[in-house]
């Protein structure tokens, strides 16, 4: 059989965090590692104009996460990986999905109902601050997904639902067009941990409790001296699973590691002790990336490079693609 393709976007917005890592970018790289996949990867910037109108942010952010993930490790020779807007077949197939797509189904999106919630909550008009974009979201994934024949798409669980409506869409177009299109699945990977921030909550963005990956050794140790304890004494027993410090030991650590952790919380470590080591067991895992993401942000060229190649790639999918699509809808020379 032929490999599985195995495709996901990461939205160019904000700074990556040690969340980001260990739940995406880690395990993303892992399986790009195995032989009976094929993987795009790519940088979801287009996605990203949705959430963020600072033109520079935008760029910022692009640059930090593409060096973030190539500072991991993540092969470029063997991972298609690319920027959406290098692609322009995208928001090209974006536009004939959109007119096989119902209005109903994306008035369906949690993300846009959301919105609309809270503007009802709020006493505004539904549409308050609601762009075109926010509501067509799902359809430029759909042409994200459906672009490269996607099989497998790994996502979070707020992005089942975009799979989905991707899924729907593709239904809809072979049946009127004939089967051009594969019809993907949301891929969910529960055994990935989903890392809590300095209160204690899901570390994100929108929390501001997160703790971004490339801090200086001297700043993510400060970040670690943050994150919230309780007021046990040393000596005093400690229950690890409702510990922040402790799940993210577990996110680095080995299973030996783990237990011998779980065994000091309950012979009482002192919060400093527990939160100096989690400290090492971090910036052990991440030295040497910081290292490589350094020059590499020093270097926007060479990012720039490797995109521009991975954007070959995808083109070599995408424009045929697309043209044998026009040919289908009837978008065709006329002699
Ligand atoms: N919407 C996704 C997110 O916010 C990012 C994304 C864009 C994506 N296009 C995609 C993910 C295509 C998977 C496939 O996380």
């Amino acid at each position: 059989m032929a490999n599985a393709i195995v495709l996901t976007g990461i939205t160019t917005s904000g700074t990556p965090h040690l969340g980001n890592y260990v739940g995406a970018i880690r395990p993303a790289i892992a399986a790009s590692r195995r032989a009976d996949t094929e993987a795009f990867y790519f940088l979801a910037d287009y996605h990203a104009l949705i959430k963020c109108q600072d033109a520079d942010e935008v760029q910022r952010s692009t640059r930090e996460i593409a060096a973030s993930w190539i500072a991991f490790g993540l092969d470029t020779e063997r991972v298609v990986f690319y920027r959406q807007s290098d692609i322009p077949e995208i928001p090209e197939l974006a536009w004939l999905l959109s007119c096989m797509t119902a209005k109903g189904l994306m008035n369906r999106a949690h993300a846009y109902k959301a919105a609309v919630q809270d503007n009802e909550t709020a006493g505004e008009d539904p549409d308050f601050g609601i762009t075109m974009g926010l509501f067509s979201y799902p359809v430029l994934m759909a042409a994200d997904i459906l672009m490269f024949g996607a099989h497998q798409v790994p996502v979070g669980r707020d992005q089942i639902q975009h799979v989905e409506m991707a899924r729907d869409i593709a239904q809809r177009f072979n049946h009127r067009y004939g089967e051009h299109f594969v019809l993907p699945e949301a891929v969910v990977d529960d055994d990935v941990a989903v890392l809590q921030g300095l209160d204690g909550r899901k570390m994100s963005k929108s929390y501001g409790n997160t703790i971004p990956l490339f801090l200086a050794e001297k700043d993510l140790q400060k970040h670690i001296n943050r994150i919230k304890t309780n007021l046990l004494e040393p000596g005093e027993r400690k229950d690890a699973d409702t510990s922040a410090v402790f799940q993210i030991w577990q996110a680095f650590a080995t299973p030996a590691q783990t237990a011998a952790m779980r065994a000091r919380f309950a012979e009482g470590i002192a919060w400093g002790e527990a939160k100096k080591q989690l400290f090492e067991l971090v910036n052990a895992e991440l030295a040497p990336a910081r290292r490589r993401y350094q020059e590499l942000l020093a270097a926007p060229g060479h990012i720039e490079a490797i995109l521009k190649a991975g954007a070959a790639k995808a083109r070599a999918v995408s424009q045929p693609m697309m043209a044998k699509l026009r040919h289908a809808m009837g978008i065709r020379a006329l002699a």
